[in-house]
């Protein structure tokens, strides 16, 4: 029997869902692509700690191990963090590892660099977790609408504060202690500070925006302004005027230039958009041959990111198993500028 090796990095909120899951799927994963995952190597900062499900003989803090390793075939990158994550990405593609990450700090500041190694490399990067948890719109963007002239993508991107936004509109929940719950639920970032000033979805925003445009927008070209300091009041006045506060992430293209931005916004109660609510993301995506499309579902959370990671690693074991490695998209060709917001 066909069996692939792969190492994960990172066994925390995601890394712990994506082993559960491989085991869970052992048997549908041979279907699915005509061979068995092994995860060989889980690589953790602090091995000592117990690991429910993970045999400790796995586990390991040395980086090298796995990259020196020929028979790991895949590396899955769930750390988190621009370094030392990216550096392992990159090392792990030019020793001809594939590599499927959830990775949006990484991708939004080094992206087309990652993506361009990859395509020379001959290697497959898959980063569908990255953006909206659970909602595929990576391969969207990449594939089904790569034939849609885009013009816009709008939508609530960030688990976290939409949950939130949710809790203190309709429990009256006071913010700390939505948080708090936010965090105890697996939503939030290892530093919460990107959830609620707007930097995780002005990294996602930036993402989508990249593969919309087929141009280099990263996470310093995104204007951003998180939910701080929206109030309590201000929810209230919102309601009583009939529409919710969202905080959205927007990316446009106006006259050949690039808008990419995140704010709360006011949306009515009749929008769509209002009635996504606690972790659901949206995503909405406006084309000059397409129209409108929208996608939703889970955006944050053990489980539902795990899917979206188990769904690359789907793919990137099929493509190992029919020899289909390569085309990654996204790489930068139009370069449109992106044109600075003002506040
Ligand atoms: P997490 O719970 O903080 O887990 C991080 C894991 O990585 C931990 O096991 C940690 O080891 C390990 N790690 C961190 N730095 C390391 C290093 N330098 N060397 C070795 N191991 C290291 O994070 P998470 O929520 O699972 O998120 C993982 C990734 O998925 C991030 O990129 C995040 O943005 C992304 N993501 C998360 C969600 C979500 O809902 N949580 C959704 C979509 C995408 P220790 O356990 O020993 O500390
Ligand atoms: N912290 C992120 C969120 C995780 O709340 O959306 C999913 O990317």
């Amino acid at each position: 029997r066909n069996v692939i090796k792969a190492a994960l990095l990172g066994a925390g909120t995601v890394g712990s869902g994506v082993y559960a899951l491989a085991e869970m799927l052992k048997d549908e994963m041979f279907q699915k692509t005509g061979a068995s995952l092994e995860i060989k190597k889980v690589l953790v900062r602090n091995t000592k700690k117990d690991r429910p499900g993970i045999p400790k003989e796995i586990m390991t803090d040395n980086w090298q191990e796995i990259l020196e390793d020929e028979e790991i075939q895949l590396v899955i990158e769930l750390m988190g963090g621009v370094e030392p994550a990216r550096t392992y990405i990159v090392q792990a593609l030019e020793a001809g590892k594939q590599v499927v990450t959830a990775n949006k700090d990484v991708l939004a500041e080094h992206g087309q660099e990652i993506l361009s190694l990859a395509e020379n490399s001959g290697c497959d990067i898959q980063f569908e977790a990255a953006v909206a948890g659970a909602i595929p719109i990576i391969r969207p963007l990449k594939q089904s609408l790569a034939g849609s002239m885009l013009t816009e993508i709008m939508g609530i991107v960030n688990g976290t504060t939409n949950y939130i936004l949710t809790k203190m509109s309709e429990e009256g929940m006071d913010y700390k202690e939505a948080l708090a719950k936010a965090t105890e639920l697996g939503y939030a970032e290892a530093d919460p500070t990107a959830d609620v000033e707007g930097y995780d979805a002005g990294r996602k925003i930036a993402i989508m925006s990249s593969l919309a445009f087929n141009s280099k927008v990263t996470f310093s070209d995104v204007y951003m302004e998180g939910i701080t300091k929206i109030t309590s009041d201000d929810i209230r006045y919102a309601k009583e005027f009939g529409y919710v506060i969202k905080l959205l992430g927007v990316t446009k293209l106006v006259d050949g230039k690039i808008e990419v931005k995140v704010h709360p916004m006011l949306i009515p109660e009749q929008h769509p958009l209002a009635t996504v609510r606690d972790s659901f993301n949206a995503v909405f995506v406006h084309g000059e041959a397409c129209d409108d499309a929208m996608f939703m579902g889970r955006g944050a959370g053990k489980m539902p990111t795990a899917s979206a990671v188990m769904g690359d690693i789907i793919i990137v074991m099929r493509n190992i198993v029919h020899d289909n490695c390569g085309w990654n998209g996204g790489v930068a060709y139009k370069n449109y500028p992106v044109k600075p917001i003002e506040e």
